[in-house]
């Protein structure tokens, strides 16, 4: 109000509005089948390269529990993957045996206790696999270093210099699809709430879907339907092993940004069909991964229109990822019903703290800080 006037200051109208609601959009709760989750903010799966035959250790509790302790209603556990063969590096997570599940399910725990939905996501590498770590260079790994065959549709490398790999017969298709299901069932007993299939980034699922990697002329190869039967077949296994009440999200590349490659029209038909067959409750929309010599057009919040594409095209619920860094951009992908989460990355490694900080930035006033770290609430 100003003093001359009486009336509304310019931007006062816009604060009242903002007061009177009852929560920035970033900041209300949806829920996904049995489960509520408290906000729009997912911790987006990000790889530590720091585990030790597969087993996570002090460093994966202590990421992951940062993240719960600092507000996002999902935190998501790093590519896991579902066999040996199917890590990139030999630091990378798996979920083929149950002392795996077993140094995974304190983390859940302990993320669940937060009051976040603790989720896993669940994958291969294909033929991206047997490289270094990346701050040893991602480079293929040479056989005194431990190096493994990979596996992936056809015998082409993703890059000169990388192993070529076996192109998979059906019976190693099978067991692939097995495995997923019993590292499925493993997330399950660990107390995860939420999968997501990693189907993204050049790895073994997006290496079916993409013409450019799937040169097969079998039923797993060629049309549209064979080099999406095998993303349909896991699904389908997962499904099997994950209950009903429990939400099931898949990551896909939503384009390779390379001529000849998978793209959003492929990605728009495929998820009007994962929305006809009812088991995937939300696509987080990433992209590329394929090819190295893709060039995306990076900028803030870059891949939230492929999010709002998909959740307008194909009527299913969306999460956008991308180099999303201010509450601002994150609010207005929610408010303006573009996608139903935010998928944060590099933020979250930035700041463990960023919800609570946008929740103060966006004056959400029911968020609360844990009890323990209430007087740092001053600032
Ligand atoms: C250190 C690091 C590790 C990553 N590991 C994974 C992973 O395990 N699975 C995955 O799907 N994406 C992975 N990514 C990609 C991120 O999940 C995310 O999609 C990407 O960083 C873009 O989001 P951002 O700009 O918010 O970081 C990783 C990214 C980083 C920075």
């Amino acid at each position: 109000m100003t003093a001359m006037t009486g009336r509304p200051a310019a931007g006062e109208n816009e604060r009242r509005i903002l007061q009177r609601d009852p929560a920035p959009h970033l900041f209300r709760p949806i829920d996904l089948r049995s489960i509520t989750v408290k906000n729009r903010i997912m911790m987006s799966p990000m790889c530590q390269y720091s585990a030790s035959d597969g087993l996570t250790d002090d460093w994966h509790f202590a990421h992951l529990a940062a993240r719960a302790v600092g507000g996002a209603g999902i935190v998501c556990v790093e590519a896991t993957h579902v066999e040996a063969r199917g890590r990139i590096t030999h630091g990378c997570v798996g979920l083929w045996n149950d002392a795996q599940r077993d140094r995974l399910a304190r983390i859940a725990e302990f993320v669940a206790a937060r009051g976040a939905v603790p989720a896993i996501q669940l994958a291969h590498a294909g033929r991206k696999g047997s490289v270094s770590r990346p701050w040893q260079g991602t480079k293929p790994l040479k056989p005194e270093e431990g190096a493994w065959e990979v596996i992936g549709p056809s015998a082409l490398p993703h890059a000169p210099g990388h192993g070529v790999p076996r192109a998979v017969d059906r019976g190693l298709i099978a067991e692939v699809v097995d495995a997923f299901a019993a590292a499925t069932r493993r997330a399950r007993e660990a107390g995860f709430q939420v999968i997501e299939l990693h189907s993204a980034h050049g790895y073994l699922l997006h290496e079916f879907l993409s013409p450019l990697s799937n040169r097969r002329d079998d039923e797993f190869g060629g049309s549209f339907a064979n080099r999406t039967r095998l993303l349909l077949q896991t699904l389908d296994a997962v499904r099997s092993e994950w209950p009903s009440q429990l939400p099931l999200f898949v990551r896909l590349s939503i384009t390779d940004w390379m001529p000849g490659g998978w793209d959003v029209a492929d990605s728009i038909e495929l998820c009007r069909l994962l929305k006809a067959r009812g088991d995937v409750d939300v696509v987080d929309c990433s992209s590329g991964g394929i090819d190295p010599r893709q060039a995306p057009p990076l900028h803030p919040g870059y891949l939230v229109p492929f999010a709002e594409t998909i959740r307008r095209e194909a009527g299913i619920a969306t999460a956008a990822v991308g180099l999303i860094g201010t509450p601002e951009l994150a609010e207005e992908a929610i408010a303006n019903r573009r996608a139903d989460f935010v998928v944060l990355g590099r933020a979250l490694l930035h700041d463990p703290y960023w919800p609570l900080h946008a929740a103060k930035a966006l004056k959400a006033a029911a968020v609360p800080w844990p009890v323990q770290y209430e007087r740092a609430n001053i600032f």
